[in-house]
């Protein structure tokens, strides 16, 4: 008889401390302030969303958000009422540094108010709120034994950086449209707003192009060597066929592009030259110095010495084909270029090259390569756009308006924005996703490096040699993930997550308020949010 009482008690215990466990706040990123108030808001099949105007997008997102784990069908209206999820858009908020981003999140047993001066600020709100529930919340499919809780908190909250990205590569690994969907969820979860794809490089092309059809029936495709290590692929011989590969339509393009608008991400394609593009010759060999056919490369080239004509006005009519129908397709602001790693031996043996160095009174091959840079330049601002580049870019000298992302460390960087250029870092040293996160022996392979989450913490995209003025031009960083090593959908995951989360605060929380100790102690919350969601991720932090 004792002994039941006894387990009576403990179960009513543990009962009763269910929503107390839920009380715990583990926001990630950071917010920039945080008080716990009294009491519990209980989602339930009484609550709904209160919304007007542009808050009604959010409003559905949030609609839909819920339904997955809870299963309950919360109505949006515009009529206030108890119980209610209020997200409220509002002028002159303070404290919000007049961020479109920012906002203020207010939970109490009876609501929860969300205010922002735009939708922007709401939808983080609501990514806020997204962490404030139990973990169970990441739940694709119903959860039925979940108490929906939300502890009482203040808080007011706004964005370190404008530019919060990540890079995928989907040209050394193409991964499908509902990946790169589950990838655009996670990182509005973290509330970043920049999602750099990488569409082409030596080992596909992943774009359909209307005009170059044989850019997707030809440079998509390799052969599979799938089986074998990166570096150690035999080419395509005759008679082998190309089957490994794929492309984005361009309706599943515009697909991805509304579905990360909906997320407040702004997907930046990035459309590689004049180097890391000899997936382009296998189709149209015209655009290359010598000419010569190739097949798709199924694995490494180093170094990277078959790149695009610069003599040759046709590759300039083709790039610029291309791009029409890029702008077309992606309303960003900034269209990528590439530039890096052009080994430029060819453009040195090349009469078309050697004639427009002549012609054009430039120099050498970086003068060449900036002449290549600048033309192109010239046509994306004509079509109102900014070219973004690798920080090869600035080698022969930087076109005019051109930003730069520095990868080689912060040096790049620097030098640009000391010449009033912007810039987004993401130096290897911090940034490269492709690094091991682990001691090797425990770990998948990997590319080489070391870039354990602590360092991903430490990560400062502001270099202390720049003036407060030059550290404008900083608009921000990204975590870069190449895929020479990263097959599968499942293994892209593992390479980002738990870093992302230290990208993600890095590039969010106000510096001051940075805490690695804290931050992990909030991974804990995360791990069972991956659990829940199934997100593939690596351990090694314990
Ligand atoms: C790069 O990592 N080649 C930009
Ligand atoms: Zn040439």
């Amino acid at each position: 008889m004792k002994s039941i009482t006894t387990i009576l008690c403990f179960l009513l215990l543990v009962s009763c401390t269910k929503p107390e466990v839920a009380r715990e706040v583990s926001v990630i990123p950071l917010p920039d302030s945080i008080s716990l108030g009294e009491g519990t808001f209980i989602l339930s099949a009484k609550t709904v969303i209160v919304a007007e105007g542009k808050a009604v997008a959010v409003a559905e997102y949030l609609r839909d958000f819920l339904k997955k784990a809870t299963g309950l069908e919360v109505p949006v209206t515009d009529k206030r009422k108890k119980n209610a999820i209020i997200l409220s858009l509002e002028d002159g908020l303070s404290g919000s540094k007049n961020s479109k981003e920012g906002y203020t999140l207010s939970s109490t047993s009876k609501n929860i108010v969300i205010k922002a001066r735009a939708a922007e600020g709401l939808f983080y709100g609501v990514q806020t709120l997204r962490q404030l529930l139990p973990p169970e919340i990441e739940s694709p499919t119903v959860k039925s034994d979940v108490v929906w809780s939300v502890p009482a908190v203040t808080i007011s909250d706004q964005p370190q950086f404008a530019w919060r990205g990540m890079m995928l590569d989907c040209s050394r690994h193409f991964f499908p449209v509902s990946h790169i969907k589950n990838v655009l969820d996670q990182l509005a979860a973290r509330k970043m707003n920049r999602f750099h794809w990488h569409l082409v490089d030596d080992q596909g092309w992943r774009i359909e192009i209307k005009k170059y059809p044989l850019l997707t029936t030809t440079s998509a495709w390799r052969v599979d060597h799938e089986d074998q290590h990166w570096n150690e692929r035999p080419a395509q011989k005759p008679g082998e066929e190309a089957t490994y590969g794929g492309f984005y339509t361009q309706d599943e393009i515009r697909e991805v592009v509304a579905y990360a608008s909906m997320l407040n991400i702004e997907v930046v394609p990035e459309i590689e030259m004049p180097a890391h593009v000899s997936c382009v010759f296998a189709a149209y060999p015209q655009f290359s110095c010598s000419g010569k056919k190739m097949t798709v490369l199924p694995g490494g080239v180093w170094p990277v010495t078959e790149i695009y004509c610069a003599g040759n006005d046709e590759v300039f009519a083709f790039l610029e084909d291309v791009l029409t129908e890029v702008i077309e397709l992606f309303p960003s602001k900034y269209i990528h270029i590439g530039g890096d790693e052009a080994t430029k031996t060819n453009w040195e043996s090349c009469p078309k090259c050697q004639s427009r160095i002549k012609t054009e009174g430039l120099k050498n091959e970086e003068e060449l390569q900036s002449y290549f840079i600048k033309r192109i330049e010239k046509f994306l601002s004509s079509k109102d756009r900014n070219l973004l580049g690798w920080d090869e870019i600035l080698e022969g000298g930087l076109a005019p308006r051109a930003t730069v992302m520095s990868w080689r460390g912060f040096a790049g960087g620097i030098e640009a924005a000391r010449t009033g250029h912007d810039v987004v870092m993401s130096p290897t040293d911090f940034c490269y996703f492709d690094y091991y996160q682990g001691p090797k022996e425990s770990e998948p392979l990997a590319i080489g490096g070391y870039l354990p989450i602590s360092k991903v913490y430490r990560f400062n995209p502001i270099p202390d040699s720049l003036t407060m003025e030059e550290s404008k031009h900083i608009l921000g960083g990204q975590a870069n993930l190449w895929t020479e090593y990263i097959p599968t959908p499942e293994h892209s995951f593992y390479m980002m997550f738990p870093r992302l989360d230290a990208m993600a605060e890095v590039l969010w929380t106000n510096p001051e308020k940075k805490n690695y100790e804290d931050f992990v102690h909030r991974l804990d919350r995360q791990f069972e949010r991956y659990s829940n969601s199934g997100i593939n991720h690596s351990k090694n932090i314990y």
